[in-house]
């Protein structure tokens, strides 16, 4: 062993160095539909009006301490109700170590319905408190009882309820997530980042309960390139968890161009209601394939599992080998067995895909 590798092997926590870091793709060339982006470009106009915008933010100068005016914007955007506060985040990836930082010790618990987003995994055991995932029913739907119980017996700092949830794409019922808000004994931070795509949202109710934050991003509505997630709830609670954000953690350039975007927010409603519209059309086509079986999904993707003559993993492989990049949750966990999270694409990568699969699984 070299001298490095001795000291990194004896000084890094054994359990990061066990880990393999978030896995991202190489993607050059291929179509991509496995990391639930919106496919769209923002239109030419504007794009004219960033470049004029960007131009004229001055880089010299570390980011205000007064984000009043984009706070302004985002609470209108996007339906924060009045008495409301907002934090901001460098996506919502930070906003989740934000939460488990504020809220855990060593050795608390985080807990979620699983399996969900695996960044909630992640955070809780960088953050040193511990992660309880409560298996989903055997058709991916909330087993609420199970929660319940989970929930009684580990007495969780912060639960994560992603609605609609990653990877499975179904949206727990108000009344399952009012039941758990209630049971729970500390936080419930109530992820949307697929909210866009539904017709539902917990933020109008944000203040009804004195233990729920909402968390949103853009990434999925045509900003993932930003890196910008919003928190929204009872300025307490905001004010608590905004003293462990890092400093300066949203750029100028991202606050600049967030606000010039969300001039022009209709241009991302009407690039989610078109994703929201394909979807359906999407998951019958896939339903229709031999063998493939697709969970209801409320978001910009849809979970099929594959179970004819290839399994999960050899789909993968073949769409891969065709240059159409899907997520393969075949390995993850034993409830996600032989299943694909495809994004819906333009019709013309959805068209691409379906041929693609018609090919592969009639060989
Ligand atoms: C449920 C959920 N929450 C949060 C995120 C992270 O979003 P962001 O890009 O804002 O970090 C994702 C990303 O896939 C997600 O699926």
């Amino acid at each position: 062993m070299s001298a490095v590798a001795g000291r990194i092997a004896g000084t890094v926590r054994p359990d990061i160095l066990a880990l393999a870091a978030y896995p991202v793709a190489h993607a050059e060339g291929c179509i991509k539909l496995d990391a639930m982006e919106c496919p769209y470009e923002l239109p030419e106009a504007v794009r004219d009006d960033l470049a004029r915008t960007l131009r004229d933010t001055p880089l010299n100068r570390y980011p205000a301490a007064d984000l009043s005016e984009l706070q302004a914007a985002v609470k209108t955007a996007f339906g924060v109700p009045a008495g409301a506060d907002v934090l901001f985040g460098n996506g919502s990836d930070e906003l989740i170590h934000i939460a488990v930082q504020a809220c855990c010790n060593p050795g608390d618990v985080v807990l979620s319905p699983w399996p969900s987003f695996v960044y909630f995994d992640m955070a809780a055991r960088f953050d040193h408190a511990r992660f309880v995932g409560v298996p989903l029913a055997s058709d991916l739907s909330l087993d609420l009882p199970a929660m319940l119980a989970a929930i009684g017996e580990h007495q969780p700092k912060v639960v994560f309820l992603a609605v609609p949830n990653n990877p499975t794409g179904g949206a727990w019922s108000e009344a399952d997530m009012a039941a758990i808000i209630a049971a729970a004994p500390g936080l419930v931070v109530v992820d949307e980042a697929y909210q866009p795509f539904t017709d539902r949202s917990w933020m109008p109710q944000v203040l009804a309960a004195p233990n729920v934050v909402v968390m949103r991003t853009v990434s999925k509505i045509g900003l993932a390139g930003l890196r910008f997630g919003y928190l929204a709830g009872h300025p307490g609670w905001i004010a608590e968890l905004n003293k462990v954000r890092p400093p300066y953690n949203l750029d100028v350039l991202t606050q600049a161009a967030l606000l010039t975007v969300l001039r022009h927010k209709s241009v991302l409603d009407e690039q989610a209601a078109r994703l929201r519209a394909d979807r359906e059309p999407l998951a019958a086509a896939l339903a229709a394939l031999p063998g493939v079986r697709v969970f209801p999904s409320a978001a910009n993707f849809v979970l099929a599992r594959f179970s004819g003559k290839l399994d999960g993993n050899a789909v993968h492989l073949a769409l891969k080998t065709r240059k159409i990049l899907v997520r393969n949750f075949s390995n993850a966990h034993p409830l996600l067995a032989d299943c694909l999270r495809i994004s819906v694409g333009t019709p013309a990568e959805n068209a691409a895909l379906l041929s693609a699969l018609q090919d592969i699984l009639s060989a």
